[in-house]
Parts: structure tokens; sequence; C-alpha cells
């Protein structure tokens, strides 16, 4: 028996649960130079706003980046159109439930071009296909024995999805209609009581599986925050999970196999999604990319991600995720973003306004992954201005003026000669350079771009700092060789400012970026993440030319 299903059957067998372990997966590792990065499925009850956007662009540029190291890429995103949130967000609009989910569905998808995502596999849960996979995954978990029917009480929140026990809510005013009720204290949504039969999953019996998994990596929930706040939940213990609700509350999702009168609990529906897109069930087939290398979701749903999801997959002997990474959430005006408040933006219009890449540029740089960010149209207007029209492309436009000169063809040779022989003038600039690809690949290696990224910019605000000290457009008017050779220098400098920089934007604003490095004449075979190295750039032989139209990259905003 391979050493993965093993390890899953003991799983099992510690847990001491198990009646009919008839059903055995025997998954081999997968292909490390293979990455699988997954979005979380939006639900379909309303439109996507601009924590959605986020969501969708911190998951593409976790893509990209991978790919730029060479990783053979794949990216899951989709629409969690079951349970009793949307069947009850139709019943409300008086819509047939399908075509008002398709609509909404299709919103999320326009959001995925709109982002210029790099191509992501799109799974509606409604897709027959998913619906069997969801089918075939209970089966599993009940062939497994970790599935029983019992009697269940709890607070349920349909906003949310979930049940709560009486420690998790409380009574209060809700301040938008004046009236005493109860509330989840975690998301303030409000739960009405239910005692119902249901299924039930064993998670009790997984928690100290759960408590090894995390503690075994420092990275698999990140940021660390999270990680103790699961590690606290689990720690607290935890109960068994209803896994479906009767058919007479719940009609829209799927039903338990074998029992019409209980519709599977939708946060298993949605979670599957994730084996879905990649072929769930396998058969005797390999998977091609799963378990998934991140899963992005937003702090609002780690619970879902980092103690049921494994869980299951344990259950159910599926390898569990590298890595959950759990964002922090998007404010207005330092307010939860909400309809009723009408503080929610709308990543349509923000992207007409601003364009696609300084909105992303915006939102993965101000964005936090601990810390929540307040969406300001100022601030992103402050980006625009300071960071890619002020040092970006202030900087390229600085050094590739035709009078200036610069010799190209020259500057493969240079790089590797100034690594030899440094002018003191250029000691500082050099330095930072020089260390810049390592320190920012350790952010980025954790999905901290917008960290990154600042050290990128401290960089290009002293190459500004450098050309202006060492006037190019003064050397340029003496015909001293030595001068003229220094001359080449100083464009280097800044011009390699510019490569590094660009190539490190390349994840977060790639149209922009690949607009500058076809303007400083990088061949588009040197964009990878190897070629971010003092020195390792304009390496492909041949004459090498600046592009114009550098000034108007990134135009002035009203
Ligand atoms: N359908 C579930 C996810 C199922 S995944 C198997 C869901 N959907 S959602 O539409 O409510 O949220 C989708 C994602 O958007 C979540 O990761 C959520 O955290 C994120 N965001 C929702 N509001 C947000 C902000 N204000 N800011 C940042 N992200 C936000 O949950």
């Amino acid at each position: 028996m391979h050493a993965c299903t093993r390890f899953l059957n003991y799983v099992a067998l510690r847990a001491g649960q198990v009646r009919r372990l008839s059903v055995t997966t025997t998954l081999r590792e997968k292909d490390t130079n293979k990455y699988f990065v997954t979005q979380p499925i939006f639900y379909v009850n309303s439109v996507p706003h601009i924590g959605h956007f986020y969501t969708v662009v911190l998951a593409d540029v976790i893509k990209r980046y991978a790919g730029m190291q060479g990783k053979s890429t794949k990216m899951s995103a989709g629409t969690d159109e079951h349970g009793l949130k949307i069947q009850q967000a139709a019943e409300r609009a008086n819509r047939d439930t399908l075509s008002f989910c398709t609509q909404y569905s299709n919103r999320f998808r326009d959001l995925q071009a709109a982002a210029n995502v790099d191509n992501a596999d799109f799974i509606r849960t409604t897709d027959p296909h998913h619906r069997q996979a969801v089918a075939h995954f209970w089966n599993v978990l009940v062939d497994r024995g970790f599935i029983y029917k019992g009697e269940h009480s709890g607070w349920y929140s349909v906003s949310d999805e979930a049940f709560y026990t009486e420690l998790q809510v409380e009574e209060r005013v809700d301040p938008s209609t004046d009236k005493r009720g109860m509330f989840a204290i975690e998301s303030g949504q409000p739960v009405e009581w239910v005692s119902e039969v249901n299924y039930k999953f064993k998670l009790s019996g997984f928690r100290d599986r759960l408590i090894e998994w995390i503690e075994g990596s420092q990275d698999v929930i990140y940021p660390e925050i999270r990680r103790n706040e699961v590690l606290a939940w689990l720690r607290a213990g935890v109960d068994d999970l209803s896994v479906s609700r009767p058919s007479s509350r719940l009609k829209w999702g799927v039903p338990v196999p074998g029992d019409d009168e209980h519709t599977i609990y939708v946060w298993v529906d949605a979670l599957v999604n994730y084996a879905t897109v990649d072929g769930y069930p396998w058969g005797d087939n390999k998977p091609s990319f799963f378990p998934p290398d991140v899963q992005v979701v937003g702090k609002d749903i780690v619970r879902f991600h980092a103690v049921y999801w494994p869980a299951l997959l344990m259950a159910a002997g599926l390898p569990l995720p590298k890595r959950i990474l759990a964002h922090a959430h998007w404010t207005m005006g330092s307010q939860k973003m909400s309809k009723s408040k009408g503080n929610v933006a709308d990543p349509f219009e923000a992207i007409e306004r601003y364009g696609l890449d300084t909105l992303r540029y915006f939102m993965i740089r101000n964005g936090g992954i601990a810390d929540d960010g307040d969406y300001s149209a100022d601030e992103v207007l402050v980006r625009h201005r300071k960071d890619l029209a002020g040092q970006l492309a202030n900087l390229a436009a600085r050094c590739s003026s035709e009078r200036l000169g610069v010799k190209l063809d020259g500057f493969a040779a240079l790089g590797q000669a100034l690594q030899r022989d440094l002018d003191s003038r250029d000691i500082t600039l050099h330095a930072l350079l020089t260390e810049l690809p390592d320190k920012a690949k350790s952010l980025f290696d954790k999905s901290e771009f917008g960290r990154g990224l600042g050290l990128a910019f401290d960089v290009l605000a002293e190459a500004n700092r450098h050309i202006t000290e060492n006037e190019p457009w003064t050397l340029v008017k003496s015909s001293d060789p030595q001068q003229q050779a220094r001359l080449q220098v100083v464009l280097f400098y800044s011009l390699e400012a510019v490569r590094l920089a660009s190539i490190m934007l390349l994840p977060t604003i790639p149209e922009k970026a690949n607009r500058l490095l076809d303007h400083i004449a990088v061949d588009t075979s040197e964009r990878q993440w190897v070629n971010a190295r003092f020195g390792a750039g304009w390496q492909t032989p041949g004459p090498k030319q600046l592009l114009p139209g550098v000034a108007t990259l990134f135009p002035k905003l009203a």
C-alpha cells in the first residue's frame, strides 16, 4: 500500500469510527511542478463588489507568480449556487431559481475577464457533473463510516449558511429593524432556532489530526493570527457537523443519495468544487492538480476551509491542501461594506474609472493579508499618481529620452562589469538592487505581495534620486570618453531598476508591466522570476532599442 493511503487509512482508524472501509483512494504525490490555486466560489445572491475583486486578483497574482517560476499552473473559480440563502433570495425576487443563479453567476464570470484573470476554470455548483461529484463524495464518506443520522438542535444563520452553538450567539437589538433577536457573535448575522433530524459528519474524531496537521507546518494556515484562531477553536473542542437539512426546508441543493428527504449541506457541496474542477471523482486516474497549493479565502470563511474541509478530505481518503491563505477584508470609510449602508464599491465601475492595472496595483499594495484595507477613491489616485506614474513610468521616461543615447546592446556586459567594479556614487543603489529580488521573494512566497512591492518602490525612489544626482543630461554634453562611459553606467542603473521592478510587478499589473518591459527592450523570454536579478538582463543577442510611449502609460486621472 502506498504511504499516502496508509496514512489516510490510519487517520480513519484512529478516529475510531470506521464501519466499512471499502473505498480506498490511492493517490500518489502530485508532480511538484504543478501548482493549483483556488478562489472561493461566490454566492449568487448579489453582484460582485470590490472585496470579491480583491480575492480574485490576489489569487491571480499568486498564480501568475508561480507561473513566472516555471510552474505549470491551474486556477479554479466559480459560483456557489445552492443552499437556503440562494433559495430564499430567488423566492424573494419571485424568480425561477436556476435563471436567478445564472444571471448572477454570469456577473462573477464577467468579473474574471474584467480583472484579466489568467485562465480560470469556472465552475457552477449547479453544473450536473459537480452535483454528481458531490453525491459521490457523500457516498465515500458513508462507505468509510463517517456519516450517521441524528437529532440536531442549534442556531442557524441563513446568511452564513452555518449552525452555531449556544455560546456562539447573543441576544441583542438589530439596529436596522430596532427589533430584539438572536445573532451570531462572529459574523453579526441573525440566527434562527432549528431542531431537526439531520445527517451528521463525525468531525469530532478528527480534532487531534487537525491539530497535528496545523502544528506540523508553520505555513499551512497563513497568516499566523488565523492559524492561532483555528488552533484555539480546535483545542476548545469540536462537535460533529450537521451535513444535511430536511428537503422540506431546503430543496435547492444535492439530495442525499438514497434519501430524498434530505439535502446535502451547502458547505459540503461547495467545498467539493475544489476537487470537481480537477476531474473528481478520479476513479483509477490520478488527479492532475489536486490537492491545491494555495486556497485563497477571506477571513470570514476560515473555519470552513481550515477545519471542515481538511477533515472531510481526511475522511474521504484524499490529500490535504498545502496552504490556506486567509486574507483580511476591505472596509469603506473604515466600516464593513454593506449594501444597506451604501458603502459598497462596484469593481466594474472602478476598473472603468482608474484602469484595470491601477486598480489591481492599489488593491494588492493597500490590501492586507492580516489587516483590513480601507477602500478609498483618493487612495487609488494617490497610488496611481505617486507610484505608477511618479516613480515607475517617470524613471523609465527620464532615462530613455532619445538625446541621452542609451546603448542597450552593451548592457549585458555592463551589468557583469558593474558587479566587479563599483563606483562609489552607485554603492547605495547597487546594494538595494542586488538585495531586492531575494527580499521581495521572501515576502511574495508568503503572498505578501503588497509588502514586497513596497520594497520595489523604495528602490525606485532611490533610483530616481540617483539619476537626479548623477545628471545624465549633463554627461551627454561631454565628449570625454570617460564621461560618456559614465553616462551609460548611470543610465544602466535607472533602466535596471525599471527592469527589476517591472518583472516584480508582472503578476500584479501584467499588462502595464509587459508594456514597460517592451519599452525597455527586455526580450519576452527574459521575463521570468530568474531574470529578476541584478545584471541578468538584456542577454538575448540582437539589436535592442527603446520603444516610445512610456509617457502615456499611466495617464493623468481626474
Ligand atoms: N460561497 C462562500 C464561499 C464558498 S468557498 C467553497 C462565500 N461566498 S461570498 O460570496 O460571500 O464570499 C466570497 C469571498 O469574498 C470570501 O472569501 C469572502 O471573504 C470575500 N469577501 C467578501 N467580502 C469581502 C470584503 N469586504 N473584503 C474582502 N473580501 C471579501 O463566502
